[in-house]
């Protein structure tokens, strides 16, 4: 519970950041959620913005929440986007895509201005890597990919649903959640996972995020690169 405070309390700060008349990325999970439901009241209250939302399921709640919307096609330079993180390091290069929205994520953050991460505090890692880092691939591509991701010294496993079938992201592809143990150079491990036919998308993030708003305890602390 004590986290879903400190995620309330980053999200709700982060939609402070918000400005009239901004473009706003809404990001994927339960940390970016309350940044969403936030803005939703700002918008009710008379804030005028647009948002494009990270994924099927953020943009069901936009809409639900009367946040109006557009898309990348109309609108392809976002100023601000708001979104979750499974970790940080201090440099704010992130592990993300344990909500499975990487791709959409990361196409979003990449044409954003200002990347706001809102994270709990437990996200806050030195060296990133004990959460499995989500790897998205077609399915046709699998083995082979699994087979270079051993060769880097990691475990794939294959995400999977409640009956066992492989989980499908919105843009119908497969997850694999590596565990690389510390990752000593986020971006050279970047560099290669980009590099592998068949991987759509990897969720290291690096060099992104312009901040990142850390809820502690009562408090929101912030992290600049
Ligand atoms: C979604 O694909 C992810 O990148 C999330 O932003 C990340 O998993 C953090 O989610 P929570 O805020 O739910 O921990």
């Amino acid at each position: 519970m004590a986290n879903e405070k400190e995620k309330q309390a980053a999200g709700r700060a982060a939609a402070k950041l918000v400005r009239d008349g901004d473009v706003v990325g809404l990001g994927t999970g339960s940390t970016a959620y309350f940044a969403v439901v936030a803005l939703g009241e700002r918008v009710r209250a008379g804030l005028k913005i647009v948002g494009i939302p990270t994924s099927v399921k953020t943009g069901d709640l936009a809409r639900q929440l009367g946040i109006p919307l557009t898309t990348l096609d109309e609108t392809p330079q976002i100023d601000i986007t708001l979104d979750g993180a499974d970790e940080v390091d201090p440099r704010l290069n992130l592990i993300k895509g344990g909500g499975g929205a990487l791709l959409r994520e990361k196409v979003i953050a990449t044409a954003t201005k200002n990347m706001v991460v809102v994270v709990d505090s437990s996200k806050v890692v030195s060296v990133l890597g004990k959460f499995p880092l989500p790897i998205e691939v077609i399915s046709f591509a699998r083995t082979v990919v699994e087979n270079k991701i051993v060769s880097l010294g990691a475990s794939p496993k294959l995400r999977t649903k409640t009956d066992g079938s492989p989980y499908l992201t919105d843009n119908g592809n497969q997850i694999l959640d590596c565990s690389f143990g510390q990752i000593a150079d986020p971006a050279v491990l970047a560099l290669i996972l980009s590099d592998t036919p068949g991987i759509v998308e990897h969720g290291l993030f690096i060099g992104l995020a312009k901040v990142a708003l850390v809820g502690r305890g009562d408090a929101v602390e912030e992290i600049r690169r």
